[in-house]
């Protein structure tokens, strides 16, 4: 790998792995949509695959801009990204790591509504992990005054945590409760608020992160 010697290198670092990221993703939603029992949830995963293809074709388009940036400065030489990774670019083993976490998960014996509940977590990880990337990806744009980038990672940022969010409503106001009760066990109020508490806290990050893309931003 070449070495990075600049925030426009890291950036480019960045778009290799977010593009592996989205690659991944949607070669593992079909899969988690299968799983999943819950309409919505299902329509919800689906949706989302169509998504994430979009956003796969915004890296197209911003490594296309850099490639094309590069090819001209070092005058059709090859540019630093092939440099560093060559041909076939390189495998976000973070993603990597939390979609085979997501399939040890969905692997084990569970109860329809529990594991919904189970992808639905699998998949709020992953969205935590793309709004962090995409986060500070669209901060170096920033940064280094590459306009039309950082408004292509901001709009994926932002599908991203509508992603989450809807995930988490349906989380909250349906599958945790259906998993709550399911296999004939009858909970009791005091069961439920303690659900409600716990799911509440499963929010935490979604609200750090937007702080976060808050202080990015300022
Ligand atoms: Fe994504």
């Amino acid at each position: 790998m070449a070495m990075l010697v600049n925030l426009r290198n890291l950036l480019e670092h960045e778009i290799e792995d977010l593009y592996s990221a989205e690659e991944q993703i949607i070669e593992a939603l079909p899969k988690m949509a299968e799983a999943a029992t819950d309409r919505e949830l299902k329509r919800t995963l689906k949706e989302h695959l169509r998504i994430t293809k979009e956003q796969k074709k915004r890296l197209d388009q911003i490594k296309k801009m850099f490639k094309k940036e590069t090819v001209s400065e070092e005058n059709s030489s090859g540019g630093f990204l092939e440099r560093m990774f060559g041909e076939g670019g390189t495998k976000c083993k973070g993603t990597e790591g939390l979609i085979q976490e997501g399939e040890k998960i969905m692997a084990e014996e569970m109860e329809p509504a529990v594991k919904d509940a189970a992808i639905i977590a699998s998949c709020q990880k992953i969205e935590h992990y793309e709004i962090s990337g995409y986060g500070t990806a669209r901060a170096y744009a920033k940064e280094l005054g590459l306009r039309e980038v950082e408004r292509l990672l901001a709009t994926t940022l932002k599908e991203e945590y509508t992603a989450d969010k809807l995930l988490n409503v349906l989380a909250l106001n349906k599958v945790n409760l259906k998993a709550e009760t399911s296999g004939g066990t009858k909970a009791s109020p005091s069961t439920a608020a303690r659900a409600r508490g716990t799911a509440s806290k499963s929010a935490a990050p979604k609200t750090a992160s937007k702080k976060a893309a808050g202080k990015r931003s300022r």
